[in-house]
Parts: C-alpha cells; sequence; structure tokens
C-alpha cells in the first residue's frame, strides 16, 4: 500500500494526543506535521502538551520534537507537508467550518472528529462497517468547493458509536422505533478525574447537544445520495437521553427497539456474530476483525473489561432480551476515544485511502 504523509490538527487535545499514539506505527500514515491553537504554535509538540500529556503511553518519539504550527495561520504551509490530514479543535462551530473548509479549499482532504460539519449536506459522516458508499458524495463536495483533492468527511459523534452498529444489521426487519439511554465517559468530554474530579461519585443528567446528536446522526448515516446532497433517513424514530457518569473511558448503552417483522433473539444474535463491513472486507488496517461481539454472560459487557477490545475498535453487545413496551432490548459498549473518536477517523482515513480519494 502506498504511504501517506499526515498531520494531526488540534494534536495537543485529547483526541489528538490519540490520534498521535495511534499513528505512531501505522503501516500506512507518517505524520509530518502537528497543528494547534496560536497559544502552541512554535513550541514542540512536547512542549506544547506539557502536563497535558493524557495517554497511557508515553509521547511518540517521532513526534515529540516536531514544531507545532498555527492550525488557522499555516494552513498553505501544512498543506504542503501532507497527503491530508485528521482535524479536531475545541472552537466555535462556526470557526471549525471555515478553518476545515480553508484546509479542503488548500486542497488539502480533511477526516474530521468535530460536529461542525455533520449536518452539511454534502459532507459524508461515515462508520466504514455501515455507510462507505457515502463517500461517493465527495464528487459533488469537490464541485461546490472548487477543489481537485480538497474535501471534508466526518465521522459520527461517539454517543451513538455503539447502538447504531447494533441496530445497523438489523433494518432488514424493518427497525420502527429505538429508544436508547447512554452512559458516557469522561473523556468524551477531554476530561480525567483529576481534571473533573466533581465527577467522582458522580452522575450528571445532562451533556449539551449529545441527544440531538444521537437521535439525528443516525438518520443521515441510514439515508442516501440524491443529486449532490445525502438525504436522511425518515425512519426510525430514535429518542435519547444522555448521562455523564464516573468512567474514565468507553460510553454504555441501554438500547429498546421495535420492527415491523419481529426477528427472533437467535436469529438477531446469528446476525450480530456474523456481521462485517467494507472495512473488513478491505482489511483495513485499524479494522476489527470481528466488529460487534455478543456476550451470553448477564453480566457483559462491561465497560472495564470490555472497551478495549480489539484495540477498542470493536462493539460489544450483551443482554439481549424480549422487551414488554418494545420488541427487545439490550446493552452495547464502544470506546468513545478510539472507536468514538480518533480510531474511528483513523479507520475512515484507512477507507478513503483505499478507495482512491487521498490519491
Ligand atoms: N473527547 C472525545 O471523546 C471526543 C469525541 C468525539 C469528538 N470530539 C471532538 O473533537 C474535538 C476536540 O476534542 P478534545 O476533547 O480533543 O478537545 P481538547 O482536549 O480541548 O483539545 C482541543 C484542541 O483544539 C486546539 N484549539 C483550541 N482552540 C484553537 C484555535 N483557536 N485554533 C486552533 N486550534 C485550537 C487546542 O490547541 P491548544 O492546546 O493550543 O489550545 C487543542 O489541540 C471537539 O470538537 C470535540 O467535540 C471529542
Amino acid at each position: 500500500m502506498k504511504q501517506y504523509k499526515v498531520g494531526i490538527i488540534g494534536a495537543t487535545g485529547m483526541v489528538g494526543q490519540r490520534f498521535a499514539t495511534l499513528l505512531e506505527n501505522h503501516p500506512w500514515f507518517q505524520v509530518t506535521a502537528l497543528a494547534a491553537s496560536a497559544r502552541s504554535a512554535g513550541k514542540t509538540y512536547r512542549e506544547a502538551v506539557g502536563k497535558r500529556w493524557l495517554m497511557s503511553s508515553p509521547i511518540p518519539e517521532k513526534m515529540a520534537d516536531l514544531t507545532v504550527y498555527d492550525a488557522a495561520a499555516d494552513i498553505e504551509k501544512i498543506a504542503s507537508l501532507v497527503d491530508f490530514v485528521f482535524c479536531a479543535v475545541d472552537m466555535k462551530k462556526e470557526e471549525i467550518k471555515a478553518l476545515e473548509e480553508a484546509y479542503a479549499k488548500a486542497e488539502c482532504p480533511v477526516v474530521s472528529n468535530n460536529s461542525a460539519h455533520r449536518g452539511t449536506p454534502d459532507v459524508p459522516m461515515v462508520v466504514p462497517e455501515i455507510n462507505p458508499e457515502h463517500t461517493e458524495i465527495i464528487k459533488a463536495q469537490r464541485n461546490r468547493l472548487g477543489t481537485k483533492r480538497g474535501f471534508i468527511a466526518v465521522k459520527s459523534n461517539c454517543s451513538l458509536q455503539s447502538y447504531v452498529p447494533a441496530l445497523h444489521p438489523l433494518k432488514e426487519f424493518g427497525l420502527t422505533k429505538v429508544l436508547a439511554c447512554t452512559y458516557q465517559a469522561i473523556s468524551g468530554a477531554g476530561k480525567n478525574f483529576e481534571t473533573w474530579p466533581e465527577m467522582m461519585d458522580n452522575v450528571i443528567p445532562y451533556i449539551g447537544g449529545e441527544e440531538e446528536k444521537s437521535e439525528q446522526e443516525p438518520m443521515k448515516m441510514w439515508g442516501h445520495i440524491e443529486g449532490d446532497c445525502i438525504v436522511n433517513a425518515t425512519s426510525p424514530s430514535i429518542t435519547a437521553q444522555c448521562l455523564r457518569v464516573p468512567v474514565s473511558d468507553g460510553h454504555m448503552a441501554a438500547v429498546f427497539a421495535s420492527f415491523e417483522k419481529k426477528p427472533t433473539m437467535e436469529e438477531i444474535i446469528s446476525i450480530w456474530k456474523n456481521f462485517s463491513g467494507e472495512a473488513q472486507r478491505l482489511q483495513l488496517p485499524s479494522a476489527p476483525k470481528q466488529f460487534l461481539h455478543y456476550f451470553e454472560e448477564n453480566d457483559r459487557p462491561q465497560t472495564k473489561l470490555d472497551r478495549d477490545m480489539e484495540g477498542g475498535m470493536a462493539v460489544s453487545i450483551g443482554r439481549l432480551r424480549p422487551d414488554t413496551q418494545y420488541d427487545i432490548k439490550f446493552v452495547c459498549l464502544s470506546h468513545n476515544t478510539l472507536r468514538g473518536a480518533a480510531g474511528g477517523a483513523v479507520l475512515l482515513g484507512e477507507l478513503l485511502c483505499a478507495q482512491g480519494y487521498m490519491d
């Protein structure tokens, strides 16, 4: 496979650090540029991150002495150093939209973790196992932006990375309605217990904007391309409640679902066990071999035991049973900063390379 030079925009942040760690020994990608805010620009990566390094492994040696660029002021320079960038920045929505479009217009494709462009109709929001064909909209987006190479592709919100994969292969039964309650880790807010001690022994029943994303983003992922935009699906109807819980990493979800044609529990488990998607077919380097793992044990999946399954890229499911109000209920778990953030974006980057969009 061809080697690609990549940049990390927002490299000093929580998700940016994950990118750095995941890309350290990546077989296709070599990190050649790091960028963050003007506060970090001009410092080495080691200096810019300072005491904020939160990963369990040390700062990658290959990146520690790279000079951090200013993500907004050095776009042309960064674009000349890389084939594409991964982006995860904490800025206002309109600023992120403008920043990502500026990279795309500098002919530097952007694979983004940010939510700013998720609603843009010609920006594909892709989980490679679910809707890899949505990348075909990139042609229309390039036409709109007036670019030859540049485009923006995004991954979806971390809250839905466990239940959308579990529900996706069940759509053949005519999924009509879904209720999801999520129990979300504090790293989803870029925090740990040192930086957010109020979360110890506590649950906060509100995560700004999260319920809307959890209900609306699956509809785009299950939508279809029509002309130069992605038209959202109109069913199932989804309702969500998202809670912050005292867990470092790993978002759990309790899910209820109904169908036009109710499947048996055995059918569902067999479908989950046999499900694989484009990421597995293409044998992308970050793809889990088994995307969906079903546990027969009543007390699994557990956050601490199961979030790191297959490098944090697999989804674990358990407790499937009939429900009295809906047809079925189950629980599921995914790692929010791996599959749900940087890992999911790296996998999307790999898909886009394999599909030829980064050439
Ligand atoms: N944490 C998660 O699990 C998760 C999951 C999915 C998506 N996301 C999204 O990913 C993004 C980053 O999240 P995070 O948790 O990594 O945030 P974070 O830890 O606060 O990091 C923010 C990053 O943005 C940079 N930045 C801030 N202001 C900037 C500016 N004006 N210009 C350029 N860069 C700027 C920071 O650089 P400095 O160090 O120089 O300030 C830092 O690198 C957010 O949009 C978030 O919603 C996060």
